[in-house]
């Protein structure tokens, strides 16, 4: 009877502590995950999910998905004449998450990127992961928008100079500081916020006017929305124009911190 009541207890205390365990375990997984739907678990960015990630990448997979290679460049860098953006270590989990808005319909992109709706939903959901994770270690040299072939075919620029103010300072009264959110020069905050410096300028350009206009629709709690709406054409070509090129390094100080995983 004795060994009966102390084994049902000892039962319970190692139930209990493997409980407390879970949760320690999960829950700092659980924080980082909260809002953008997806967390990094450390396993996910291993060697295999990177392999099977670039052969994506490099391959495709079957007859629907083509190489993503194609459009967002070999390095990762992206291409302003497709308006492909730039996917090289953006943001392991914001990536994560735009391929599954991307196959739920959550986000509808236009133009070339329309096709980007028939390719994240012909990969899984692991496929999308690893995918993620090899772009993350995507960090070769910069391989910039050349704005004086897109000046030269007619694409507005903005100026560099008003567009660091608002990424600064913002727009009083108006538009917070992008870097409040994305971080210095949008250099990123993981896992909400994307890297948004040295993006491609013509992809830059369009998701400002898509929140804008609304047709992109997939920002946590509208937070973009709420940017955009009070941004001008002109605060848009100088955000971008700025962002393009921003460094990711402050004054002194070489060393980028890990903002994107
Ligand atoms: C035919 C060209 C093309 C191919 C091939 C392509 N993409 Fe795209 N992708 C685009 C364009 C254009 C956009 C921009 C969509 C928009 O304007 O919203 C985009 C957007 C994205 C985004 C959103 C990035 C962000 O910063 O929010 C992700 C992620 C992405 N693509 C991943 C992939 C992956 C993974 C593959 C391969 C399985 C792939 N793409 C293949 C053209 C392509
Ligand atoms: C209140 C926080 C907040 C502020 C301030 C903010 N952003 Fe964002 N931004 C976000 C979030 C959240 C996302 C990711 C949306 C998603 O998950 O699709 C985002 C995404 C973006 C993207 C899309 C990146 C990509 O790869 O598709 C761009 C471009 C962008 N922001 C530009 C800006 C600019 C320019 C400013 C300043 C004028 C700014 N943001 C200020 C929260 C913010």
């Amino acid at each position: 009877m004795r060994m009966k009541v102390i084994r049902a207890l000892t039962n319970k205390m190692a139930a209990a502590s493997l409980l407390a365990g879970m949760v320690v375990f999960w829950w700092p997984h659980e924080g980082r995950a909260s809002e953008a739907g997806v967390g990094v678990e450390p396993s996910e960015l291993s060697a295999a999910s990177i392999a099977r990630g670039k052969a994506i990448f490099t391959n495709g997979k079957g007859d629907s998905v083509t190489a993503c290679q194609t459009c967002h460049g070999a390095t990762g860098w992206g291409m302003d004449a497709m308006g492909a953006p730039r996917l090289a270590n953006i943001g392991y989990p914001y990536v994560v998450k735009q391929l599954s808005d991307l196959a739920s319909g959550k986000r509808v992109p236009s133009g070339a990127g329309a096709v980007m709706v028939v390719y994240a939903a012909g990969l899984t959901e692991q496929d999308r992961r690893d995918v993620a994770a090899y772009v993350s270690t995507l960090d070769g040299p910069p391989d910039f928008s050349d704005l004086n072939a897109l000046k030269a075919a007619g694409t507005p620029i903005g100026q560099p100079y008003l567009g660091q103010e608002i990424v600064t300072y913002g727009v009083l009264g108006k538009v917070s500081a992008c870097s409040s959110c994305h971080g210095y020069n949008g250099r990123g905050a993981a896992p909400l916020f994307p890297r948004i410096g040295q993006q491609k300028y013509v992809y830059l350009i369009n998701q400002l006017k898509n929140w804008r206009d609304q047709s992109r629709a997939n920002d946590p709690y509208a937070m973009m929305r709420a940017m955009a709406k009070n941004l001008t054409d002109a605060d848009i070509e100088n955000v971008a124009t700025f962002l393009t090129m921003a460094p990711p390094t402050t004054v002194g100080n070489h060393q980028i911190p890990i903002t994107t995983q």
